[in-house]
Formats: C-alpha cells, sequence, structure tokens
C-alpha cells in the first residue's frame, strides 16, 4: 500500500515537473523508457578489447594473455616480435596444424575486420612496451629458410633435453615436447615462438636464456625446429607402435582388471 502510495506521488511530482518545464525540456525522457537502439549491442558492434577478448581468446591464451594452453601474448617480447599483418592474419584465418581458430566471417568465424582491428590495438595497448627486442639482434619472427634435421637433433640434445628430455614418456620437469599428440597440435611457427619470445609465464627462458654465456642462433632455432617437426608421428594419439591391423575396435578393459 505503502509503496504504491509512494509510486503514485513520485510519478506523479515527476509529471508536475516535466509539464512545468515542458517548453524548456522537450523530450522529457518517461522513468524506464529504454534508450533508443537495441538493448543489448549486436554481436558485431561491440568493439571493446576486454569484451571481445574475453569471449574470444582468454579460454586459450589465459585471462590476461598469460597462464593459458597457449602462446602467451602478453609477454612483451612476443609483443615486439610480431608485426600486426601477422596478428591480423593468424586471427582472421587461424593457424594451420595448430588448434587456433579462424575468426574471421569469410571461414564462418563472428569477428569482422574491424573488431579484429580493436583486438590488435588493443593487445598493442595493454601489453606491448615498444622495441625491447631493439639491439638484441634477434631471430626474425619467420625462419628465413629451410632447416637441417640432423643439426636440429644435436641442439635437442644439448639445448632442450636439460628440461624436456629425450624420451617421449619422460617429460623433464618442463614435460614432454616429443610426446606425439602434443607434436601433433603445433607447427614449426609455435616451436620458433617460444623458442624465440619464451614462455615466461610458464618459466621457458627466451632464446637468450636457454644456452649458459650465449644466445640461441637464428639457424639453431630453425634446425630444431625442422628435428622436432619431423618426429611428428603419421598417426598421433594411437596407442599402438604400429596402426592395428584388426578390424575390430579396441575394447576398453572390464572393470576390476
Ligand atoms: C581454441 C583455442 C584458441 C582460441 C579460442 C584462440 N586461440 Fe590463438 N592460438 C591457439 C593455438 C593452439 C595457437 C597456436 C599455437 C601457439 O602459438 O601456441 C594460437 C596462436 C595464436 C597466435 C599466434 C602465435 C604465434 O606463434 O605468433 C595469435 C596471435 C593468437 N593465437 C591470437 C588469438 C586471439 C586474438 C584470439 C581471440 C580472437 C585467439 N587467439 C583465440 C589457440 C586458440
Ligand atoms: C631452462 C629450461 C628449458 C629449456 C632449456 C627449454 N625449455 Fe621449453 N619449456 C620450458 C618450460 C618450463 C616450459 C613450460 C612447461 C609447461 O608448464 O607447460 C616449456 C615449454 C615449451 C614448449 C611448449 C609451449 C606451450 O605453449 O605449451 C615448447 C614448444 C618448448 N618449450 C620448446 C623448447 C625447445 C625447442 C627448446 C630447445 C631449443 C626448449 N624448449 C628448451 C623450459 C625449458
Amino acid at each position: 500500500m505503502k509503496i504504491r502510495t509512494t509510486l503514485r506521488l513520485s510519478g506523479s511530482a515527476l509529471f508536475l515537473l516535466c509539464a512545468s518545464l515542458l517548453p524548456l525540456l522537450v523530450g522529457c525522457k518517461l522513468p524506464g523508457k529504454p534508450a533508443d537502439g537495441p538493448e543489448v549491442p549486436r554481436p558485431e558492434e561491440v568493439a571493446d578489447f576486454d569484451a571481445l577478448y574475453g569471449a574470444n581468446c582468454a579460454g586459450c591464451h589465459g585471462a590476461k594473455g598469460e597462464w593459458g594452453a597457449s602462446m602467451n601474448l602478453s609477454n612483451p617480447e612476443y609483443q615486439a616480435l610480431v608485426d600486426d599483418a601477422r596478428l591480423r592474419d593468424v586471427i582472421a584465418n587461424g593457424e594451420t596444424g595448430t588448434l587456433m581458430p579462424a575468426f574471421g566471417i569469410k571461414h564462418g568465424g563472428m569477428l569482422t575486420a574491424a573488431q579484429i582491428d580493436a583486438l590488435v590495438t588493443g593487445m598493442r595497448t595493454h601489453w606491448s612496451k615498444g622495441n625491447v627486442l631493439a639491439g638484441q639482434n634477434a631471430p626474425t619472427y619467420k625462419a628465413v629458410h629451410e632447416g637441417d634435421v640432423a643439426k636440429g637433433q644435436a641442439v635437442y640434445t644439448s639445448v632442450c633435453a636439460k628440461c624436456h628430455e629425450r624420451q617421449p614418456d619422460k617429460g623433464g620437469y618442463a614435460g614432454s615436447i616429443l610426446d606425439g599428440s602434443f607434436l601433433a597440435l603445433i607447427n614449426e611457427q609455435t616451436i620458433r615462438t617460444t623458442v624465440i619470445a619464451g614462455r615466461p609465464d610458464l618459466g621457458m627462458p627466451d632464446w637468450r636464456g636457454l644456452v649458459k654465456g650465449r644466445t640461441l642462433t637464428d639457424d639453431e632455432i630453425t634446425d630444431v625446429t625442422a628435428w622436432l617437426m619431423a618426429q611428428k608421428p603419421a598417426l598421433p594419439g594411437q596407442p599402438y607402435a604400429s596402426p592395428v591391423k584388426s578390424q575390430t575396435a579396441p575394447q576398453p578393459p572390464q572393470a576390476g582388471k
């Protein structure tokens, strides 16, 4: 009862106020009247970096561009290594051979060119610290020639094995990067980017900190990448060393055995 009176009072007070100021306040808004336009922005109209990144990228790359399953995008070294064109390309077209999806409308994604630009600009303003690689003689983002597999094996043994071990089933403290299922989910660029920019969030040093006393060379990175890619199994995920010949599907183990 009381509430209703108050409402009616405030309603009529407002009416009086509006009426008396009518000549001045053209278009005085009634309480509760929705603003012009749709109440929820259309998906293609969202232009805010946090909203776009949170809805589309954070699940794989981490809430703040770190501690995700995939690349540490907020790493300033990564931001210095990669150019805008490549960022736009990866977001729009995805990354072949990895789980990075294509977000461009042309590929069935949901992001317009303007939204992809907003993501690139947002990443730069949030995470770039300028050209932190200037004067460091950093390897190029993309490999400039084919790698030498044999030389790459030697690089793996002397540099990577100390943290990643030599056997696919023994990961060492940093986990196995020889595991077939892991190799099946990454491509050359994943390895190259990881080795050059590191994964500071997960404790992997960049190319300057992997060998004591010197930096890793561009050729060493190209070669070790070639060797790792050559370890990709033909049938990733197969629990058997060779393809199963029988036509019957493997049976799950029975309870209690
Ligand atoms: C389903 C998981 C997934 C989602 C969602 C995802 N990514 Fe990725 N992204 C990956 C994977 C996997 C890679 C390739 C492997 C790597 O580089 O770690 C990758 C690679 C990238 C790279 C290239 C890294 C390099 O090597 O230079 C960029 C840039 C990138 N993603 C940005 C984004 C942005 C921006 C979004 C949101 C619009 C996004 N990703 C959403 C999984 C994902
Ligand atoms: C000083 C130790 C160390 C050395 C040496 C090292 N890594 Fe790593 N690496 C790490 C750590 C730590 C991680 C993160 C592991 C995790 O938590 O997933 C990692 C992760 C990776 C990943 C996976 C990145 C991802 O996004 O999941 C790749 C690929 C990789 N390292 C490649 C290499 C290669 C190639 C070499 C040799 C050139 C190398 N690493 C040498 C410590 C090292």
